[in-house]
């Protein structure tokens, strides 16, 4: 159903991204593939729905929400819980690991002490099973382990000739900032990988896809709704399923979405600003109230701080909210996060 909430796992499904699925499933094979784009753009349905389309062992590393400080029981953690949904073929493949016990189908991994599990050791012993690993949100990985993590990456990447990654990324800047591919000084500098970027719908992609799911359900709804809902929330597949699962249920209104979904953003933007500086909170309206240029947003900012503003930390929280998809030259990516903005408080 194209209107199910939840990421999708069936072509049938997903609207469109014949050509972004295409090349996941051309690329498995491949050490290194990244998709990315903004939230609710579509990664893990184009994922999901391309690694069940062939015939291989997926081990999905779901890394939101792992705090920023992470301590390697928290990634184990995570790793675990992955690797105990997969396949008998894993779980074979993993007896033997020094420091991995198989209870029942769940999988336990010592985190530390002599029979720790290591990284490359846990990429090693999954290598003749040919696994696509998946870290869904890798920027999560930044962090006091994120050298480690890179390390093992890069090791797999020389040495497990049969392993495939797949790093997820809705803060694009910031997942390039973990892999550091650019750096010299990077376990991954000047690795090749594959990009795939997800990019919004077109408006008339947006109108058909809402029509078609509809008409899926067999459910009329007149063509000035839809063309309102979609002026609102753009060709953002997630706010779209979201309008649509709603009219299905009886409320249509475009812009009763459009406030639901400013909350549910504005939620999220306090969560990926809660460690930063109230600063970036002003620096964000700015750019909602239409600040459009640097001398802009700083005179905004001087006038709600009553304080003069350095150039070099305006820059910085700039440059910092670009790597966080949230903005770019000032516009926001997504309209519903410049609402959201403009609730902060
Ligand atoms: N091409 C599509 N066709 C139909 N529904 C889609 C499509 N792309 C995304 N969706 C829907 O949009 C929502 C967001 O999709 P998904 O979770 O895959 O995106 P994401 O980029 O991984 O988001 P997040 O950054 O929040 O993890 C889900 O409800 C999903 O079902
Ligand atoms: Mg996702």
């Amino acid at each position: 159903m194209l209107f199910d909430e939840r990421p999708k796992e069936r072509r049938e499904d997903l609207y469109d991204r014949e050509a972004e699925i295409e090349k996941i499933k051309d690329s498995i094979g491949r050490p290194l593939i990244l998709v990315t784009g903004i939230r609710r753009i579509g990664k893990t349905s184009v994922i999901r729905v391309a690694l069940n389309e062939i015939d291989v062992t997926k081990i999905i590393v779901d890394v939101r929400g792992l705090p920023e400080n992470y301590s390697r029981l928290h990634l184990y953690s995570k790793l675990a819980e992955a690797l105990s949904k997969t396949s008998n073929r894993i779980v074979e493949a993993l007896k033997r690991v020094r420091g991995i016990s198989i209870m029942g189908f769940e999988v336990e991994l010592t985190w530390r002490g002599r029979d720790m599990v290591t990284l490359p050791s846990l990429f090693d012993a999954l290598d003749d099973t040919g696994a696509v690993i998946v870290f869904d949100e890798a920027q999560n990985l930044r962090g006091p382990l994120s050298r480690e993590f890179l390390e093992s990456l890069a090791h797999a990447y020389d040495y497990c000739r049969n392993l495939t990654f797949i790093l997820s990324g809705s803060e694009v800047g910031l997942l390039y900032d973990l892999l550091k591919i650019d750096d010299p000084s990077s376990p991954l500098y000047g690795r090749y990988f594959v990009e795939i970027k997800l990019e919004r719908f077109s408006r008339k992609e947006s109108i058909d896809f809402l029509e078609k799911g509809f008409s899926e359900a067999g459910k009329n709804v007149p063509v000035s709704l839809i063309e309102e809902a979609v002026d609102l929330l753009d060709g953002i597949p997630g706010w779209l399923t979201f309008y649509g699962a709603r009219c299905l249920e009886g409320r249509c209104d475009p812009r009763e979405v459009l406030s639901l979904a400013t909350r549910l953003a504005r939620r999220e933007l306090e969560n990926l600003l809660r460690n930063r500086p109230v600063r970036y909170k002003h620096v964000l309206k700015a750019v909602a109230e239409g600040a459009r240029s640097w001398s802009e947003v700083k005179r905004y900012l001087e006038r709600v701080e009553n304080k003069t503003i350095s150039k070099s930390i305006l820059s910085n929280i700039l440059r910092n909210l670009e790597k966080m998809s949230i903005i770019k030259d000032y516009e926001f990516l997504d309209p519903i996060y410049r609402e959201a903005s403009k609730k902060l408080v």
